[in-house]
């Protein structure tokens, strides 16, 4: 017995129905997981209540992986050991002498303060984390600063805007020549 031709009708549309119902379903499955991933591969200064002032640099995900550049000691009253890590494209940047930086480049500055190794005097490890510093190339966003944009960090947090003006002045001053970019791959 073939169906009449409205009980076709019927199950076509019927059929129309859940292919849209499962659609809907794939959708809504699947739009989390493409903001998650649009949001993880955005721009570094993404999250906003974790940004720095004036620039909106945040902290970049696995720096604490990143290849090191260059250690760094600073005097008192700051007391500090610090090293400089720079992302992929930094990294590649330095091996090919490349000036300026590319877009995409950041630089990181972990800095703790001193501590006597406790199992031997005379080496000094590190102590307490202090500041962790960023400075992410975009020379379209940050045109005024040389193409850079800065955070300082303590405790994960941005500090205030007013040690935030004074990132550029420094690094415009005494770093001019070498893109603003202090350190030196160590050798
Ligand atoms: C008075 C000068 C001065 C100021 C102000 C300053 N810096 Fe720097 N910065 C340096 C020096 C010098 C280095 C080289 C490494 C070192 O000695 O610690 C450096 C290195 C860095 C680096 C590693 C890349 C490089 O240039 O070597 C980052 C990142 C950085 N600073 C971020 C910041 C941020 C963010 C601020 C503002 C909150 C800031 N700096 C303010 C002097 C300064």
């Amino acid at each position: 017995m073939t169906p009449t031709e409205p009980e076709k009708k019927k199950s076509a549309f019927t059929t129309a129905i859940l292919l849209a119902a499962a659609l809907i379903v794939v959708l809504l499955t699947c739009v989390p997981y493409l903001v998650s991933i649009a949001l993880a591969e955005g721009p570094a200064q993404a999250s906003t209540a974790d940004a720095s002032p004036i620039f909106g640099v945040t902290i970049p995900a696995g720096y604490k992986q990143w290849e090191l550049i260059a250690p760094a000691e600073e005097a008192a009253p700051l007391d500090e050991l610090r090293a400089v890590v720079g992302n992929q494209i930094a990294i590649d940047a330095y091996q090919a002498g490349k000036l300026p930086f590319p877009d995409g480049t950041i630089l990181v500055k972990r800095a703790w303060k001193r501590k006597q190794s406790p199992e031997f005097a005379s080496a000094t490890v590190p102590g307490a984390a202090t500041t962790v510093q960023v400075m992410v190339k975009d020379s379209r966003k940050y045109a005024s600063t040389g193409g850079w944009g800065f955070g300082r960090f303590i405790n994960g947090k941005p500090v205030d805007e007013a040690q935030h003006r004074t990132c550029w002045g420094c690094h415009e001053a005494r770093a001019k020549s070498r893109d603003y970019v202090f350190t030196r791959p160590a050798p």
